[in-house]
């Protein structure tokens, strides 16, 4: 078990960072992997890990602005919290977006904010 510092959530984007990472594990899926593990340095955000179940093979999307930089913030929330993507599809598993569903307004925003300053990849 490891502890994160608390991080305030007047700091929207550092904020959105903590809910990211290792509040709503984000990051996690949403980084390829690297010869050293995720690569969090280089790919952070870039997706493109696979995941098997039932639902066949899905891959973790890019959630950097190359690929969420049409999107409005809305979209993007929506995505989240309901796994439609704009075109009116629904996102596969392991996407949680039920789990997601209940997170307060200004948390999202502050996702939104975090996921809107990631390099581009
Ligand atoms: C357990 C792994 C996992 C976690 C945790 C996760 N995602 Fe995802 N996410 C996925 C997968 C897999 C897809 C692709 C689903 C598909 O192809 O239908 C996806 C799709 C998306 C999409 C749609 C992008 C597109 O182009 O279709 C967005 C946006 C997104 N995730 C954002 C997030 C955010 C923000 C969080 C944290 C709050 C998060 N995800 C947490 C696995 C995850």
């Amino acid at each position: 078990m490891t502890t994160v510092a608390e991080v305030s959530p007047d700091d929207t984007q550092a904020y959105g960072a903590y809910l990211a990472g290792p509040l709503g594990h984000c990051i996690e899926c949403h980084s390829p992997m690297g010869p050293m593990g995720p690569d969090w340095r280089e790919q952070l955000g870039a997706g493109g890990l696979a995941f098997y179940g039932p639902w066949g093979v899905s891959h973790s999307a890019n959630i950097t602005p190359s690929n969420l930089g049409e999107w409005t913030d809305e979209e993007v929330k929506l995505a989240i919290t309901d796994g439609l993507r704009p075109d009116g599809a629904k996102l596969l598993p392991p996407m949680p977006f039920s789990y997601y569903k209940n997170i307060a307004a200004a948390d999202l925003d502050a996702l939104v904010a975090y996921l809107r300053s990631l390099p581009p990849k």
